[in-house]
């Protein structure tokens, strides 16, 4: 446009032609929007002839060049859209069949692996599972289950107490005190859980340990009952094959006692270095329940009778796994614990 008003000498024909070639190249939204700019922006030839214009001839042709052109960007904006579409539909596509990205799941400490495993056996036995307190009082850890008053548990310098009363349990025995003032006999049930004693750490020993217990009280149970229970619990722990005998031993609340071994399942008996070549394996204690119990808790011993066992969790696991040293299981060490 010159200054006197009269619109410039421009090619408007050769201009036309420029913009709809400059409109149909533009590849993207962006380069489509600098052509429309250029073309039929505020400040482009076009416009600025438009706004000069005094004779109506000139008026239709520019007017005419403006409409097609705005025609052809609103076309050109329609065919990117759909192009964009028909990419994003084809190449943005979840492909269902590639395979994920691996997270890494953890899996259960070995400790809780086996004392699952043992909870089915009982589960299987119709057994009542339970989780009992693991801080207790003297009564419950020692008076109720007719330990005598000098039995050397009760030192400070064996157990870890709170106060005169109050300590952390030594064994799971106290479940057998909480189960029998719950309710009315008969019961069946085993209590699985933590256990804390002052032992100087080694391979084989830790001042927090795992123990299950097992108590039935019923009319007429035996000791073949008790035999019969232990043979079925270590047959599913251990594989079909095991064998269980009893030693005669002392527990304050059994009469009689009885420590239960397992056939070692490395020689299958014979005798061998996990068995210190005796052929057995030692699984903790056992024994019929003790009249002086049954009357700590109010119940009738010429009515009931019952058997009772308590064993390392940690042991079991030992003998599953064959691992030499348990201080790893309480380290939190990956290298280790992943290995089962
Ligand atoms: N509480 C005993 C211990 O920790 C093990 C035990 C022995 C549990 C005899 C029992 C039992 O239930 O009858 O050494």
């Amino acid at each position: 446009m010159e200054g006197d008003g009269t619109v410039a000498r421009v090619d408007w024909e050769a201009l036309e032609t420029e913009a709809q070639s400059a409109i149909e190249g533009a590849a993207d939204p962006s380069a489509l929007d600098a052509a429309r700019v250029r073309f039929l922006g505020r400040k482009s030839d076009l416009a600025q002839a438009l706004r000069a214009v005094r004779d109506r001839e000139t008026g239709m042709l520019l007017n005419g060049i403006r409409d097609r052109l705005e025609a052809a960007v609103a076309a050109r904006e329609a065919k990117l859209e759909r192009a964009e579409l028909d990419r994003a539909l084809t190449e943005d596509v979840v492909d269902v069949t590639l395979p994920g990205d691996e997270l890494p799941v953890g899996h259960l400490h070995p400790i809780t692996q086996t004392r699952r495993e043992i909870e089915d056996a009982f589960l299987g036995l119709g057994y009542e599972v339970r989780d009992d307190r693991e801080v207790v009082t003297t009564e419950y850890n020692f008076d109720k289950l007719a330990f005598d008053p000098w039995h050397p548990a009760r030192s400070h310098r064996a157990t870890f107490f709170f106060d005169e009363n109050r300590l952390l349990r030594t064994e799971t025995s106290p479940s057998q005190i909480e189960a029998l003032e719950e309710r009315e006999p008969p019961i069946y049930m085993v209590s699985l859980g933590r256990c804390y004693r002052r032992d100087t750490i080694d391979a084989t020993h830790y001042p927090i340990f795992h123990q299950f217990e097992g108590l039935a009280v019923d009319r007429g149970l035996t000791l073949a009952d008790l035999k019969g229970t232990l043979l079925h619990v270590m047959r599913s722990i251990f594989g079909p094959d095991r064998r269980v005998r009893f030693r005669t031993h002392y527990f304050p609340f059994t009469e009689p006692s009885m420590e239960p071994d397992v056939s070692c399942g490395i020689c299958g008996g014979a005798g061998c270095r996990t068995c210190r070549f005796s052929g057995w394996l030692e699984m903790g204690g056992s024994g019929m329940v003790d009249p002086r119990v049954f009357e700590n808790v109010g119940v009738d011993p010429e009515e009931w009778s019952g058997f009772a066992f308590g064993c390392g969790i940690e042991r079991v696991a030992q003998l599953k796994y064959d691992f030499p040293d348990i201080r790893p299981l309480w380290e939190g060490d990956l290298r280790v614990l992943t290995q089962f």
